[in-house]
C-alpha cells in the first residue's frame, strides 16, 4: 500500500471515487484541460493517477482522448494491472520519477495528478518533475497542462506543516492574487518559488549567465490566472482543492542535461528502472497498435 493509503487520507476510496462530487470534479477538470491543451484531445498524451477503479479513463474517452494515449500511473501494481486487463495502458511507478525519466521524444500533453493528499514530499517531488521532466512543456507551442487535486488541511509530516506555515510568504513572493486557503493554488505558488530557487542555484553552480529574475517573472506571467475548484467528500468534512494550469516551460527544454539529475546516484538507479518500464510499455503499445 502507498503511504497515501496508510495515512488513511481517503477513508473509503472506492465509494469516494464513485461519488457525485468526484464525477463533477472529473467533468470540470477535463473541460478546463480541453480549454488549455495545445493539441486536439485525440492527439494528446495523458498520464494520470489511476486509483483502485479506472473512472478517469471513461471520462477522458468520452471527451475525445484516445485509449492508446491514456497512460494510467500508480504506485500500486494491482491498480495498474486492472487497467491492462481491461485493454488499457499503465505503468507502476512513482509519478515524479516517471516524469523525470519520460523521453522528450514522446511529449506529455496532460498530467492528472489527483493526489487526494496534502502538500507533502511526494507532491513536492512532482514540482521537481514539472521543472526537469524532459517531456514536459517541450516547446512554447506544446506546453503541458496539469490538473492537481489536493486535500485541504492534511499535511501530516513536520515538513508539510512547516511548509504550510510558510505558504503566506510564498504567496506574497509569487505575487499572484490567489485564495489563501486553496491548496492547489498554494501548490502552484510553491512550485514557482521552488523552480526559481533551483534555477538560481544551478546557474550559480554552472557559472551560467541566466537572468533568473526575468525567468521567474516569465513563469508567473505565463501561468497567469488559472481556474480552481473545491469540493467536499460525502460527509462534507473534508475539502479537496483542484486547479488546472499550463506549465510554462521545462528547465530541461532549454538545458541539454540538468546537473541536478546527474548528481544523484540513487536517482540514476531509479531512473534506469523506470526507463525500462517505459520501454516495455512502448513496446506493448506499438504491438497492440500494429495488431489493431
Ligand atoms: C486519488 S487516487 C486517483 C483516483 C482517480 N483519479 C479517480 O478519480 O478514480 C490516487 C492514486 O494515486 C496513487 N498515488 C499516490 N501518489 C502517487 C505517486 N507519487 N506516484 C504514483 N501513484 C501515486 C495512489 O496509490 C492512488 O491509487
Amino acid at each position: 500500500m502507498s503511504a497515501v493509503w496508510e495515512r488513511g487520507v481517503v477513508a473509503n476510496p472506492k465509494k469516494h471515487y464513485r461519488s457525485g462530487q468526484k464525477k463533477n470534479w472529473r467533468g470540470w477538470t477535463s473541460n478546463r484541460a480541453l480549454e488549455q491543451l495545445a493539441v486536439k484531445p485525440a492527439d494528446a498524451l495523458v498520464l494520470y493517477l489511476v486509483g483502485p477503479e479506472d473512472h478517469d479513463r471513461e471520462k477522458l474517452l468520452a471527451k475525445g482522448f484516445r485509449n492508446e494515449n491514456l497512460i494510467a500511473v500508480d504506485l500500486i501494481e494491482d491498480h495498474v494491472q486492472r487497467v491492462r486487463d481491461a485493454g488499457g495502458f499503465g505503468i507502476c511507478a512513482d509519478l515524479a520519477a516517471l516524469l523525470l525519466a519520460w523521453p522528450a521524444s514522446w511529449p506529455i500533453d496532460y498530467v492528472i495528478a489527483d493526489f487526494c493528499s496534502g502538500i507533502e514530499d511526494p507532491t513536492l517531488s512532482f514540482v521537481e518533475a514539472l521543472a526537469w521532466g524532459p517531456a514536459i512543456s517541450v516547446s512554447h507551442e506544446r506546453r503541458t497542462v496539469v490538473a492537481i487535486n489536493l486535500q485541504r488541511g492534511r499535511e501530516n509530516s513536520a515538513a508539510g506543516k512547516s511548509l504550510m506555515a510558510n505558504v503566506a510568504t510564498c504567496l506574497r513572493g509569487v505575487g499572484v492574487g490567489i485564495s489563501q486557503k486553496n491548496r492547489a493554488a498554494h501548490f502552484i505558488s510553491i512550485a514557482v518559488m521552488r523552480v526559481c530557487a533551483q534555477l538560481e542555484d544551478v546557474a550559480k553552480e554552472c557559472g551560467w549567465e541566466l537572468d533568473t529574475h526575468a525567468l521567474a517573472s516569465e513563469y508567473v506571467r505565463s501561468i497567469g490566472t488559472f481556474p480552481t475548484y473545491t469540493y467536499a467528500n460525502d460527509a462534507q468534512n473534508v475539502l479537496f482543492d483542484s486547479a488546472v494550469f499550463t506549465w510554462p516551460a521545462s528547465v530541461a527544454s532549454f538545458m541539454a542535461e540538468s546537473p541536478r539529475l546527474v548528481l544523484s546516484k540513487a536517482f540514476r538507479a531509479e531512473r534506469s528502472v523506470v526507463r525500462d518500464r517505459i520501454a516495455a510499455l512502448r513496446a506493448v503499445r506499438t504491438m497492440k497498435l500494429r495488431a489493431s
